[in-house]
């Protein structure tokens, strides 16, 4: 059984509207998700001892969400991670788009889906969550319409992700929830146990932009394939954390894509998706200067990022997984987060 409630968050200033705060709650989780960025702002799961914590990063209350901050929980596009320098060619056209992370630009641009208020729909046992990108929004190119349905079964939250274009366009859409089994607050991620279930990972430039090649993981820091302490691994390879995207299956089925313990408190993470890989994140720009939930403060190292997508300048990259939508075609990704005890 899952229950829907839902209640008024914050208002937007200038009168342009309430963010409301929708709670799924099923026997093992209470998830909280906002209207403003279709953020998951609050997710509760049991330890062992069925003492429920919450496991995601985030804020009180909407100015924090409306503050410069780094994604905490929110759905981001039009297309998720960076695109080198802005720019991409399609079908013999130029674009150019909003430059936000100097040379690039990251996750939509100056406004992308996570800064933008969704209309929201109840449904039994979740919130479809729907907006019309308008065309040449943040420079991308024909109308998009978008679909973001959360669904809450037992211990396991659903992302449903679907668009649809009036012209060809990129589309790159995932969750950037911040994670910490240990519970939101809990200083550092080190003493959780890693895997991810890929061969191959994308080696990046300075700018954080792939060289275009493919790399085996295999004798290097990215070999996750078989469960990593963290903190030792990261310091065994001499490594500052990861910000990098594994190469995943490439079928559309649905396919394991990496699992997370901590040991401590018992709690797992297992994540599965249709898409063909996945932004490794471990918090490496988080500096301590935001204000959480509950007094947090997050410094660096004090969450990760599991951001189920299509590789990063894919657009630019006609070896990679194509990542154009074109009109008459659907967009249609899911990625399950399964939460359990062990
Ligand atoms: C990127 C990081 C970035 C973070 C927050 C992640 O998806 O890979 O480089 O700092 O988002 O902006």
């Amino acid at each position: 059984m899952v229950s829907v409630t839902r209640a008024a968050f914050g208002e937007l200033p200038s009168g342009l509207g309430t963010v409301e705060r929708f709670r799924l709650r099923s026997e093992q989780l209470r998830v909280d998700l906002l209207s403003w960025g279709c953020a998951v702002a609050a997710l509760e799961a049991p330890d062992r001892r069925g003492s429920a914590a919450d496991v995601v990063l985030g804020f009180a209350g909407l100015e924090g969400y409306l503050q410069k901050q780094p994604y905490f929980g929110a759905v981001v596009g039009r297309v998720a991670n960076r695109i080198a320098k802005g720019t991409f060619t399609l079908d013999g056209k130029e674009y150019r788009l909003a430059i936000n992370r100097e040379p690039n630009s990251l996750h939509g641009g100056l406004r992308g889906f996570d800064k933008v208020l969704w209309t929201p729909q109840v449904l039994p046992n979740g919130v479809q969550f729907s907006r019309v990108s308008p065309d040449g929004e943040e420079g991308y190119p024909g109308e998009l319409k978008v679909w973001v349905t959360y669904t809450l079964d037992g211990g396991e939250l659903v992302i449903n992700y679907r668009a649809q274009a009036s012209q060809a366009t990129p589309v790159n859409l995932t969750n950037h929830s911040y994670f910490n089994l240990a519970g939101q607050g809990s200083p550092n991620i080190y003493d959780h146990e890693v895997t991810i279930q890929a061969d191959e990972f994308l080696p990046v430039d300075e700018t954080l932009i792939p060289t275009g090649v493919i790399a085996p993981v295999q004798g290097t820091a990215f070999d996750l394939r078989k469960p990593v302490e963290l903190g030792k691994h990261l310091q065994e390879f001499g490594i500052d954390g990861f910000d990098h995207n594994f190469c995943l299956q490439r079928s559309k089925d649905r396919h394991f894509c990496a699992r997370v313990h901590h040991a401590g408190s018992g709690r797992v993470l297992e994540v599965y998706t249709t898409q063909p890989g996945v932004q490794f994140y471990t918090g490496n720009f988080l500096d301590g200067t935001l204000k959480g939930k509950d007094g947090a403060v997050y410094p660096k190292h004090s969450g990760f990022c599991l951001e189920t997508q299509n590789w990063p300048n894919a657009v630019n990259e006609p070896h990679f997984p194509s990542v154009l939508l074109r009109p008459g075609e659907e967009y249609n990704h899911t990625t399950w987060l399964v939460f359990s005890v062990a």
